[in-house]
């Protein structure tokens, strides 16, 4: 047999199979039945972005399965083969939506089955920033369970996002191997028809981030090969399902790796035969094009960014700093050169093995650079950083910052040998790596004592924190002499422009302007550039002449005017990895907020993947604006129409998160006290005609303000 008769044969095999399952369906439910994956907004994801149709229900479903057919021509060219691997996909997302029918859940721990929108608008800072850089798609079960799992730690050592499909889920299930999506190892589900779940995620990206037009097939397949560095590993036996499934991959431009040598046909870059498990790893980086950072450090536990979101259980600790119950705290201080002697580590008092197993204690580090070009203000842009470094350290959790951290040491890692003197390591290989261009020398101290820790925090931390929050307090937009661009989004959306300014931090909500100037001075020609603002055109909505100039450069001339301060009138455009999203609520005058972790309703009759699709990809969507959660307290969010008077709704968990720091705005801005307590929630309502009730007893200034419309 040809490839091509392979790859047709696993096509016509699926096909058949989905028209049997649709038929099925319909006969038990009948043609209206609804059929969704969860949270997210483009049902169905892969079929929508192919076609441009969205698909409703059964009966949509089967003129669906119709169209396909029409991908599935037969002539012996590479081009009918990659649209038969097509086909095979979107037959793939028909059998698994109907495991979702009538809010079936066919996916449990461990396997995850689809994934949300969600979940891809949080992977987009760490998929630009290079943290993840490529995501492994793994099918079928490895020659034998060890070297399933080494492939799997292989890549999760780099930090690469890896997906299981079929028999290797089992194979790191009885090596007791830890999977989950906070380590970045993410079982999608026993049957290969679960791979599209996978696929979808790429093809989401392409109509969140990319501004893909449902429907522009090969706009869509040129995005993903050139956009999203996916690669698949595929173990033999390959049936003709999977090789039909491989050339679906292919035509998105995510090479196939296989050890299948018999009745395969290599293409170049593109379907690789690999004998060698071992090999799989660097076969697939070199197709892939996917470099990977190396960062060796001195310690006895691996070090990366898969295991950043490792949970540490207290059964499973050897022992705990809490910053909540003893004084603990962590500092960056900016020293003279003298100061300072370059990679010195001391620890001040007990080491890990003089406490007890599971006992709790202080711990305060203070990290002391030095250098030529090394400013006060990059202090807390390092010390932020501490909280991802550490918690890279396999077996050590981390969390919070400043005087209110965490760390759990696990007993695996301290059973490894991890000792205090190896936070000190990596806290100061991570601060030269990262820093080098401002940080010549670099010394960090480390206290377990308690008096000390108490002395430290007291003394020189909370004094510290203090003066810092003080100069934060009083810069504002007017105050500094120029604004910062960010593009580095501009690897998923082409024509994004973030400009971040001290009273608006970067949508994303991971880059302040203090973060934009250190990323500028670290690296003058990099994603961070100086915007002046000298040419004022409007300060009511915020526009400059500069700042317009900028943007329409940085965007290729996409963007021609932006506003900083209004959501109606040329708003900035949005990437698609948003905190929160707000947009306009016609009945109340107002403007609604939600967040990507809240998987609710809105009064706006839309959830949040919902309501993130009306905007992004770099495109200005007046009336709706993706923004960080910091900047929901600033006086300049909307401030053209108003400012945050106008908000009159927000899950309850993120106005609680914000609610202080609003209240002190309105109070200042409007002389309103405990503005919040007007602000309506999930908990008081999510229709649109009690919310207007509701607002109008608790007198909501929006009622009475002009309309926006
Ligand atoms: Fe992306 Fe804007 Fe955040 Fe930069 S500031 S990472 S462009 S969202
Ligand atoms: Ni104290
Ligand atoms: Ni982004």
């Amino acid at each position: 047999m040809t490839l091509f008769d392979r790859v047709f044969s696993g096509n016509d095999a699926v096909y058949a199979l989905t028209e049997n399952a649709i038929d099925d369906a319909i006969k038990k439910y009948g043609e209206d039945k609804a059929v969704k994956f969860p949270d997210t907004a483009y049902s169905l994801p892969c079929y929508y972005a192919v076609t441009g149709t969205k698909v409703a229900d059964l009966k949509g479903l089967k003129e669906a399965h119709g169209v396909v057919k029409t991908l599935m021509t037969r002539e012996p060219r590479l081009n009918d083969a990659f649209m038969s691997g097509v086909a095979t996909a979107l037959c793939a997302e028909f059998i698994e939506v109907l495991k979702y029918i009538d809010g079936a859940v066919p996916y449990e721990e461990p396997l995850y089955g689809h994934l949300p929108d969600a979940v891809i608008r949080e992977l987009g800072v760490p998929l630009v920033t290079g943290d993840i850089p490529g995501v492994a798609v793994i099918i079928g079960g490895a020659p034998t369970t060890e070297e399933g799992v080494a492939l799997v730690k292989s890549y999760q050592a780099q930090g690469i996002l890896v997906t299981l499909v079929g028999e290797i889920i089992d194979q790191c299930a009885e090596a007791g191997y830890k999977t989950g999506a906070n380590v970045r190892v993410i079982p999608l589900g026993k049957d290969i028809t679960s791979v599209i779940h996978v696929v979808s995620v790429a093809i989401r990206a392409a109509l969140i981030f990319g501004n893909i037009k449902p429907g522009d097939a090969n706009a869509l397949m040129e995005y993903t090969m050139k956009r999203v560095p996916a690669f698949v590993n595929a173990f033999a036996p390959l049936d003709d399902v999977i090789v039909a499934c491989g050339a679906g991959a292919i035509a998105l431009g995510f090479p196939v790796v296989t050890n299948e040598t018999e009745n395969i046909f290599k293409v170049p870059k593109s379907l690789i035969v690999q004998p060698d498990v071992s090999k799989f790893n660097a076969t697939s980086l070199e197709a892939r094009d996917i470099k990977i950072k190396i960062t060796n450090i001195d310690i006895p536990v691996a070090f990366a960014s898969a295991f950043e979101g490792e949970i540490i259980r207290r059964k499973d600790m050897q022992v705990e700093f809490d910053g909540s119950r003893v004084d603990c705290c962590e500092l960056v201080k900016a020293k003279d050169m003298n100061e300072v002697e370059d990679h010195k580590i001391e620890l001040i008092g007990p080491d890990l093995d003089e406490f007890e197993v599971g006992s709790k204690h202080s711990i305060a580090y203070i990290v002391e650079v030095a250098g030529k070009n090394m400013q006060p203000d990059f202090e807390p842009v390092f010390e932020r950083k501490f909280h991802s470094y550490i918690n890279c350290m396999e077996g050590v959790m981390h969390t919070g910052q400043r005087d209110m951290i965490r760390l759990r040491i696990s007993k695996d890692a301290f059973d490894a040998g991890l000792r205090a003197k190896h936070i000190g390591e990596v806290l100061y290989a991570q601060v030269k790596n990262e820093f080098e261009a401002v940080v010549d020398k670099c010394q960090v101290k480390i206290y377990t004592n308690e008096a000390d820790c108490t002395r430290i925090r007291h003394e020189v931390a909370i004094p510290a924190f203090d003066h810092r929050d003080e100069r934060l307090s009083t810069m504002t937009d007017e105050s500094v002499p120029v604004y910062y661009s960010c593009i580095l989004c501009q690897a998923f959306s082409p024509s994004h422009v973030c400009v971040v300014t001290p009273e608006r931090l970067g949508l994303c909500g991971a880059v302040s302007w203090l973060d934009a100037k250190a990323t500028h001075e670290l690296d003058p020609n990099g994603p961070c550039q100086v915007i002046t603002k000298e040419k004022m055109i409007d300060e009511r909505i915020g526009e400059y002449e500069d700042v317009d100039e900028s943007v329409k450069r940085l965007s290729q001339g996409a963007l021609e005017e932006v506003s900083l301060y209004s959501i109606m009138e040329k708003p900035m455009t949005s990437c698609g990895c948003f905190e929160c999203i707000c947009g306009i609520e016609p009945f109340s005058n107002g403007v609604c907020i939600t967040n990507r972790e809240y998987a609710g309703q809105t009064p706006l009759g839309m959830t949040f993947p919902e309501l993130a699709s009306m905007t992004g990809g770099g495109v200005q969507t007046p009336g709706f604006m993706g923004h960080g959660k910091h900047f929901i307290a600033s006086k300049k969010f909307m401030k053209a129409e108003g400012g945050i008077e106008r908000i009159v709704w927000m899950p309850k968990d993120l106005k609680d998160q914000v609610a202080d720091r609003v209240n002190e705005t309105a109070k200042e801005l409007y002389g309103i006290d405990n503005f919040c307590d007007r602000i309506a929630d999930e908990t008081i309502t999510t229709d649109p005609e009690e919310l207007v009730a509701w607002l109008t007893e608790k007198n909501h200034p929006a009622l009475s303000m002009e309309p926006m419309i």
